[in-house]
């Protein structure tokens, strides 16, 4: 085969790149390994879920005996600025906060690491427990943090990282601005199967009580913040922003976790705003501002955990490619459940597909298996969902043939169709539902007009 005169071309320029082509290539979610005195895990050993990096929940074995105190040994306020950071936002300050965040875990009682304001490089960065003797730490940040370029990643994770902490609060109004634009190019997941995933802006893993007030996240390479294997976190007052065009951008990821609690946050970006993964329970989405992007979804995976007790509730979505959207793939093999969810006091602004469940769910272009989604969808129900469609199919709730849903319930639907170019050659069009194995219950007015099918 003779190589043509473009594809020399496109060679060419991909090589001028290779250096970060390298890296991207070797990336894979497993490990955690950065250089710090931390245990390196087999990178590229054994499984791992491409969409957020199981492995990860291995803890990577940091030794924090060694890390004697330099200063403040019993509480106290820990700021980054005395261990070196410079805050010129060229020069990377990981260490800095690395070594601060080394000492306020190695404190005792309540402690306190301090980012003022200012521009912070910073490459990959832990800030990893178990803190013995600290019982609240706090990372109080009113800088902005910048996350440098792709090619400093390796083959490591995520971009920050917080992970087996007990007590973290993380407040004070600052910014993880993950510089994401350059990487997106790199990002293949939105078409491949096998694509390598890139670094999440926040990832916080094995985590109990932890609060997340005021704080922004901007333009994340991938993920903007990733919650796993959380117990009792409350975000609150959190913005993400991205725009709409960028790849795998999703605002928040919550999976393996119990008594979450995210409210008054704003998100868009260019996909979902939040999306539910597998093994959650009590999770409670109240006061989400969202859009652009995908919508809020729950998103089901092959061979994954039940999700049970999700409750989204007075949100708003504007201009979003979805609404409410419950997804679960053709070919899931596994018999798993997703039950009782509320979605209550929800406003759809100019939204594609408000209401969805979809069981025939398949990303690329086509599936390996043509079998039924074997999970099992119910007691969900919809409450006081009303505004505008783009979709003529303002409900659609395609059930699995193998598994029909129960207990789907339609409360006060009012879902208008937004007539932009059909209204003007006369015709008005009207919403329609779609139904396909379910008999859902309807009361109180219900427009588009309800449909069944068993
Ligand atoms: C979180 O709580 C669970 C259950 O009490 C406990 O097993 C686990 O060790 C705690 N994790 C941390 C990091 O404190
Ligand atoms: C359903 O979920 C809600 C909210 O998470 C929870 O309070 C309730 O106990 C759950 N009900 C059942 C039957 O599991």
């Amino acid at each position: 085969m003779t190589v043509k005169l473009e594809e020399m071309i496109v060679r060419l320029f991909i090589c001028f790149l290779c250096f970060e082509i390298f890296m991207t290539e070797g990336r894979t979610l497993v490990g955690i390994d950065d250089g710090t005195p931390i245990v390196r895990s087999k990178g590229g050993a054994g499984r791992f879920n491409l969409i957020t990096g199981k492995p990860l929940l291995v803890h990577p074995g940091i030794k924090l005996e060694k890390n004697a105190p330099k200063r403040g040994s019993s509480g106290g306020t820990f700021n980054v600025m005395d261990y070196g950071a410079r805050a010129n936002g060229k020069s990377d300050d990981s260490q800095a906060f690395a070594s601060a965040w080394k000492d306020a875990c190695a404190s005792t009682g309540k402690v306190i690491v301090f980012v003022p304001k200012g521009n912070y490089l910073m490459g990959p960065v832990k800030f990893l427990g178990p803190c013995e003797k600290v019982t609240s730490i706090t990372l109080q940040m009113q800088g902005t943090l910048l996350g440098s370029d792709l090619s400093n990643f390796g083959t490591s994770g995520d971009w920050v990282q917080f992970g087996w902490l007990d007590g973290l609060t993380l407040t004070g109004g600052g910014t993880f601005d993950g510089q994401g634009a350059k990487a997106w190019p790199f990002n293949k997941c939105p078409t491949k199967k096998n694509c390598q995933v890139l670094p999440a802006n926040l990832r916080f893993v094995n985590m109990n009580r932890t609060r997340v007030d005021g704080i922004k996240s901007v333009n994340s390479k991938f993920f903007h913040m990733i919650l796993q294997g959380c117990s009792d976190f409350q975000g609150r007052r959190i913005r993400i922003t991205a725009p709409d065009e960028s790849p795998n951008t999703d605002g928040i990821h919550i999976e393996e976790s119990n008594d979450v609690t995210i409210a008054e946050t704003v998100v868009g970006t260019g996909d979902d705003c939040i999306s539910i993964g597998q093994g959650n329970t009590g999770i409670t989405l109240s006061g989400i501002t969202c859009g652009p992007g995908h919508g809020i979804s729950l998103g089901r995976y092959p061979d994954e955990a039940d999700v049970k007790g999700l409750i989204v509730k007075d949100s708003t979505l504007t201009g979003t490619m979805n609404g409410v959207r419950i997804k679960t793939w053709e070919n899931s093999p596994a018999a798993t459940t997703a039950s009782n969810m509320t979605f209550q006091n929800i406003v759809m602004k100019n939204v594609g597909n408000p209401i969805i469940i979809d069981q025939t769910y398949c990303p690329y272009v086509s599936c390996s298996s043509q079998s039924p989604s074997r999970v099992k969808i119910s007691d969900i129900s919809f409450k006081n969902i009303r505004g505008t469609t783009t979709s003529p199919v303002a409900v659609t709730l395609d059930c699995s043939k193998g598994i029909p849903c129960q207990g789907i319930n339609l409360e006060n639907v009012q879902l208008t169709l937004v007539d932009q170019k059909t209204s003007l050659r006369g015709k008005k069009p009207s919403a329609t539902a779609f139904c396909q194995n379910v008999k859902a219950k309807y009361s109180g007015p219900q427009f588009p007009p309800p449909c069944n099918s068993q």
